[in-house]
């Protein structure tokens, strides 16, 4: 399997932590598009946020998307709403096989619990477990655009782990 192994979901789901494993399982290199917008543009992503706006980040990650899609072989974690764009999907899948994690709101809820990380969970205040539902139920049909789903609620990392290199072995060659 030569292609890229892409991993997208919902914030919380554990596409860097599951995607940092499957690299060392499967001796790949990993890159996180958030942290690889963070290297190129020497700011957080709230920052970006704060500063410039959610279309500016967009932009970054349309532009993070094209450049590595041209890679194979690679680990690739996507930020929650990377695939929300129709393009973004359409190279990423050319580049590879597509896998979406999932979690249940209240999951989601109690990983993403840590304040200043996620703008789009911030805003709302006590009501960030109605803005996950919402958020999840607007995104229902962009994240049924993977290829294969994972749900992470109760199985430990390692389960997932070996869940994925089950599948993406029968993949492609
Ligand atoms: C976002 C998810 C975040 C990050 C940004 C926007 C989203 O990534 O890209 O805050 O729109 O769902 P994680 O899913 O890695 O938290």
């Amino acid at each position: 399997m030569k292609d890229n192994v892409i991993l997208t979901g919902f914030m919380g789901t554990g596409k860097t932590s599951i995607g940092k494993m499957l690299s060392a399982k499967l001796g790949r290199p990993f890159i996180d598009i958030d942290k690889k917008i963070e290297e190129d543009t020497q700011m957080s992503i709230p920052k970006i946020f704060e500063q410039y706006g959610e279309e500016h980040f967009r932009k970054l990650e349309r532009e993070a998307v094209k450049e590595l899609s041209d890679k194979r072989g690679m680990i690739i974690a996507t930020g929650g709403g990377t695939v929300k764009d129709i393009e973004n999907v359409r190279l990423l899948k050319k580049s590879g096989v597509l896998i979406c994690l999932t979690a249940t709101p209240e999951e989601i809820y109690r990983r993403t619990a840590r304040r200043g990380e996620r703008p789009l969970l911030d805003g709302g205040g006590n009501e960030r477990l109605n803005t996950i539902k919402k958020l999840l139920a607007e995104r229902k049909d962009i994240y049924s655009r993977a290829d294969y789903y994972v749900d992470t609620t109760s199985w430990s990392p390692i389960q997932i782990v070996d869940d994925i290199c089950r599948y993406v072995k029968h993949f492609r060659n």
